[in-house]
């Protein structure tokens, strides 16, 4: 690869089925840095066995995350395509940093004490030390951008103090990786029942869009979403709930069909009827190729194999790299 280019790494886990948050927090971002960085995408297998996923379901997972990928864009000739399985350097530096890891930050994450309340009674090491096991990710490839959506800013945050905390002890090894939205604010897509939640894998699925959703889920559930009767004074403030809608339609529909919307909102003429009608069917028309084109390559699984091959053998050649410097830093050369 060409070193010239900055080190571009991102993961999306295995849990469930690829949604509108995911899509334009982190693959649109992979498929606009594919040709100008020397990027590594991989599926975070190991990070969905929080979860304790059935071993049928995986393999299934895994591809589909894969095939949604390339179905958004994606080129794995451009960008190395991998699952994190594959790549063993991964866990062994994930060994070393958790020793520079404290339980006392750990335990303080957000995402970690989500957990906690969410699932009680699995609250287990990896959950723990997940924030570990995503620095290692990065830094394996001695990464500067990591595109993701806001609710991983802390986590980056993590992998910069355990980069920083290696170098002091061992030497500058590692850059601190950065998260990366192109010239804007970190994305956060939120859900369509006004909750004030983001669209999620695992939670208010009636309110989040996935990529494989039919054109009639599509329909049913932007119809759904929580509305009111309108503003009463003119050029008002949109409560949250209304300015995620116009949010959502910023991002698939034409701008003057947003501006329209807008101006009629400001105007209090709006019908949000009319409004999600057709917001349901710009969205339809938006994430029906990328569905039907995601089921075609699943038929296929002969080429993703091999493009998961072929992304590990690649990756491996990056991650060995900062595997010996890594090990020769901390001493672990005995004999040569
Ligand atoms: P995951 O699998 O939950 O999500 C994958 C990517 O989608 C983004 N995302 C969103 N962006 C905007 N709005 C939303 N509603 C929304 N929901 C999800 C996430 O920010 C993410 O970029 N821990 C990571 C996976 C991971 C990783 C890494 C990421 C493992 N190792 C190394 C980057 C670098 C996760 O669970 O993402």
């Amino acid at each position: 690869m060409n070193s010239q280019k900055e080190i571009v790494v991102s993961g999306i886990r295995s849990t469930g089925y690829l949604h509108l948050g995911n899509y334009f927090g982190a693959i649109r971002n992979y498929v606009k840095m594919q040709a100008d960085y020397d990027c590594y995408f991989f599926v975070a297998d190991y990070h969905s066995l929080t979860t304790h996923p059935k071993p049928e379901d995986l393999k299934k997972n895994v591809f589909r995350v894969l095939a949604e990928n390339i179905a958004s864009g994606l080129n794995p000739e451009q960008a190395v395509f991998y699952a994190q399985s594959d790549i063993p350097e991964i866990p062994e530096l994930y060994l070393m940093l958790n020793m520079l890891a404290y339980k006392g930050e750990l335990e303080k994450v957000p995402t970690f004490k989500d957990k906690v309340r969410q699932q009680p009674d699995n609250v287990n090491a990896g959950l723990l030390t997940y924030p570990v096991l995503m620095a290692a990710d990065i830094l394996i490839h001695r990464a500067v951008k990591v595109p993701v959506g806001k609710d991983q800013e802390q986590h980056l945050e993590m992998a910069r103090n355990f980069a920083q905390r290696y170098n002091n002890r061992y030497g500058e090894l590692f850059p601190e990786p950065q998260a990366f939205n192109f010239g804007s604010q970190l994305s956060k897509v939120m859900s369509l029942d006004g909750s004030g939640s983001k669209m999620s894998k695992s939670e208010n699925e009636n309110a989040t869009i996935y990529l494989a959703d039919s054109d009639e889920a599509i329909r049913k559930k932007i119809m759904k979403a929580k509305t009111d009767s309108g503003p009463t004074e003119n050029n008002s403030e949109k409560p949250a709930y209304i300015q995620s809608l116009f949010d959502l339609m910023a991002l698939i529909s034409p701008p003057e069909t947003l501006n329209s919307y807008d101006t009629a909102f400001n105007a209090c003429t709006i019908r949000y009827g009319d409004m999600k009608k057709q917001m349901a069917e710009d969205m339809v028309a938006f994430v029906a190729p990328i569905r039907e084109w995601a089921r075609q390559l699943q038929e296929d699984e002969e080429s993703l194999r091999t493009i998961l091959r072929r992304g590990a053998e690649r990756a491996r050649e990056s991650a060995s790299r900062t595997i010996s410097l890594a090990r020769k830093g901390i001493g672990i050369q005995y004999y040569s």
